[in-house]
């Protein structure tokens, strides 16, 4: 298994998302707690931890689909008030959830294209120019995706996220979220998934991967950052960490007593 390249040779570009001391509650729950996070070009974030530890609203609130009560975004340097997800797409920020936004009575074209459609210069739908579109993306990612004419519904877990991803991919994006992808998925599509976050990471987007399975953050990640009950209780190079250890910050919120960065490079 090739390991990615060290986070840190990444971080000397800029970064794309600084996020400082972001607080979501709701009533008496802290879902969100001062929390702190960035992310690099072409750099993979892995967002770990337990069921309702934070992630989902912490990705929500960069995706603008969530308002924090706290906290302050830099999007490549400049501070914004994110409102809606309609105002982070326009800054390059998309979201891809498990349970996809996709019009299932639809076709391919159509979902690529949904609320940003092509027009022709008389104002009408550009049909033809959408179908052309959408086989040059799709052919980049898998040339064997097919049936382009029959609705979404009628498509496998994998190939929708192919076309989801496609979107992202169309329209330009530089911070991809990605909020359990390959949850609803079987292995070979999650094979699929993981290679197509290699191919985006390759063109320098940055992606945050919200993840409960250990081997893909292995194979994916550069960074893990682990949140425990609203707050980031660690990020490390995943050249620096065990499994053990990232269970050890999911479950006690700590890293062991004995830990040391471990020496980059070292086989898992
Ligand atoms: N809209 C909401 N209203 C009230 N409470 C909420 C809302 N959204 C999230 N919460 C609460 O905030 C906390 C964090 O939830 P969040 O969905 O961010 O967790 P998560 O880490 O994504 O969990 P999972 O792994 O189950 O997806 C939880 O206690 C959850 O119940
Ligand atoms: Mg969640």
């Amino acid at each position: 298994m090739s390991q990615p390249a060290p986070a840190a040779a990444q971080q000397t570009a800029p970064p794309l998302v600084q996020m400082e001391n972001i607080e979501k509650h709701f009533g008496g729950i802290n879902a969100v707690n001062g929390v702190s996070l960035d992310l690099y070009p072409g750099e993979v974030v892995g967002v770990l931890g337990h069921n309702g530890a934070g992630k989902s609203c912490l990705m929500r609130i960069l995706s603008g689909a969530m308002i924090p009560n706290e906290g302050t975004i830099r999007v490549r340097g400049e501070v914004v008030n994110l409102q809606t997800p309609h105002h982070a797409r326009d800054l390059g920020i998309e979201t891809i959830y498990q349970t996809l936004a996709l019009a299932d009575h639809l076709n391919a074209p159509a979902n690529l294209f949904l609320g940003r459609e092509l027009k022709t210069r008389f104002g009408n739908l550009d049909d033809a120019r959408m179908m052309t579109e959408t086989v040059r993306v799709l052919k980049k990612l898998n040339p064997n995706f097919k049936n382009l004419n029959d609705p979404v519904s009628s498509l496998s877990g994998g190939q929708r996220q192919v076309i989801a991803i496609a979107r992202a991919i169309y329209f330009n994006v530089k911070i991809l979220i990605m909020d359990e992808p390959t949850a609803a998925l079987g292995p070979s599509e999650t094979a699929m998934v993981g290679d197509l976050i290699k191919q985006l990471r390759k063109e320098g987007i940055g992606i945050f991967l919200v993840c409960h399975d250990m081997h893909d953050v292995f194979e994916l990640c550069d960074r893990v950052v682990v949140m425990n009950k609203g707050t980031c209780v660690g990020s490390h190079d995943i050249l620096d960490v065990t499994k053990d250890d990232v269970l050890s910050l999911i479950i006690k919120g700590e890293l062991p007593a004995d830990w040391v960065p471990r020496n980059r490079g070292k086989e898992q």
